[in-house]
């Protein structure tokens, strides 16, 4: 079976060399040449260590071939995945120009009977018009939601959870059962509006559950509770569980908090408000602020103070930017002129690029010399690692605000440091 993946993102690429790995011939195609190029050369554009070492081995096994032209990319392609990025206006609404231009392009470029997959997470609007473009009958189309973590990637598309396929089409139906064969994972095989809203509702249930500790997290720093003991207690429950429990200063990433605007907004002219779903985004959006307000509740005015953020990316093990929380704290902190230095391990190569501040760097010593306070704002366990005796040695000051509750504050407080977590006691 011919497979071309379009679209050499996260989705794309775990998808397509998990396929190679399964024994497939895999294409990929891209418009990004400078991608395109670095693939070629077996470099992945981003941070994921096990997919990095699996891309060398699919190249030299030439299992797996990276294309910057379409029309040779999908030319003798029998099932076709799109996997590109369908980002979110401002109002919730999906930008899907890149989409439905790939869906033209298929359109245009291939003839015969060809499988269409939609890997990308595409809303019933979205999925109506790629739908409306490939309406010729040689085009078999189904929706395939993934549910990959960065970080893990390709394990989580190789051993999967389970396999959503949406579909009306007995070709698409017939050949996804038989790709997916060798995958060992439950199968749901439904109609793509379902397999549309399993996808939605995965993300939104997961963002809930964060803005759900949240909240009570604010209430237990109110009243003087142990937001530790809380989540445990409340996750040994089995049917709720323990995942998803930690609280701090809210999720960030390419989709939780993307999926539960745009389903809100999509459902909504649909006529349906999704309440809860709503208040989790709305929740979430606001959460950081407990940190500027824990940050002048001990320094007072905020302006001329140093204030180092450690940790960049939107989560520990990872080099991705995208709707970080640590942004939001940055600028509300330069708005409040405090002098600012920031931290990460990987991100901050990149951070560099986009905000200009006294320091970046990945150097946790560097950052914390001479500061007034540090917040924790992305969970890298190797923070717990580090020498915090040296960097209270570094500081001007003495306070730790951990809006990812990661580290001891009962050791913090030993060495001389005045920790607060959020709804920790
Ligand atoms: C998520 C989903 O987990 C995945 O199934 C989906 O396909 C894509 O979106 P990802 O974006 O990689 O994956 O990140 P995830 O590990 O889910 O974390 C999202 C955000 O939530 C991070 O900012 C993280 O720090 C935060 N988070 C997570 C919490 O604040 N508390 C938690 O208990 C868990």
């Amino acid at each position: 079976m011919n497979i071309l993946i379009i679209g050499v993102g996260y989705v794309g690429l775990a998808t397509g060399i998990s396929l190679a790995i399964k024994g497939y011939n895999v294409r990929f195609y891209d418009k990004n040449k400078e991608k395109i190029t670095l693939l070629k050369n077996g470099k992945l554009p981003f941070f994921e260590p096990k997919l990095q070492k699996t891309l060398i081995e699919s190249l030299n096994d030439k299992r797996v071939i990276f294309f910057d032209n379409f029309k040779e990319a999908i030319a003798n392609a029998e099932v076709v995945f799109i996997c590109v990025g369908t980002p979110i206006f401002k109002n919730g609404d999906t930008n899907s120009k890149d989409i439905e231009k790939v869906a033209m392009e298929i359109k245009k470029n291939k003839q015969g009977k060809t499988v269409i997959v939609i890997r990308s997470t595409v809303n019933p609007k979205v999925y109506n018009s790629i739908k409306s473009i490939l309406s010729d009958k040689d085009f078999h189309l189904a929706v395939n939601p993934e549910f990959l973590r960065e970080g893990k990637a390709l394990d989580d598309t190789l051993n999967p959870s389970r396999i959503v396929v949406g579909t009306d089409d007995k070709l698409a139906k017939e050949t996804l059962k038989k790709l997916y064969s060798s995958f060992d994972a439950p199968k749901i095989f439904t109609d793509p509006i379902s397999a549309i809203l399993i996808k939605y509702a995965s993300n939104s249930f997961l963002a809930v559950k964060i803005s759900f500790i949240n909240e009570i997290a604010n209430l237990s720093d109110k009243l003087g509770g142990n937001i530790d003991d809380i989540a445990k207690g409340l996750g040994l429950d089995p049917r709720i569980g323990k995942d998803f429990l930690k609280a701090g200063i809210g999720f960030g990433g390419s989709c939780l908090p993307k999926d539960a605007k745009n389903i809100v907004k999509y459902a909504k002219e649909t006529g349906i408000n999704l309440d809860i779903i709503d208040a989790a985004s709305k929740l979430n959006d606001k959460q950081y602020k407990v940190v500027i307000r824990k940050l002048k509740q001990y320094l007072g005015s905020l302006n001329g103070k140093k204030i180092a953020v450690f940790g960049l990316s939107f989560k520990g093990g990872t080099d991705d930017l995208r709707n970080s929380v640590s942004f939001r704290i940055i600028s509300d902190l330069r708005r409040a002129g405090a002098i600012l230095k920031l931290h990460d391990y990987l991100a901050w190569i990149k951070a560099k690029e986009l905000v200009k501040v006294t320091l970046v760097s990945n150097d946790p010593y560097l950052v914390a010399e001479d500061t007034d306070a540090i917040v924790i704002a992305t969970d890298w366990n190797e923070y717990l690692n580090e020498d915090w005796k040296k960097i209270k040695s570094l500081m001007k000051g003495n306070l730790i605000i951990d809006g990812r509750n990661i580290l001891d504050g009962g050791l913090l407080k030993k060495i001389g440091f005045t920790y607060e977590g959020i709804g920790r006691k």
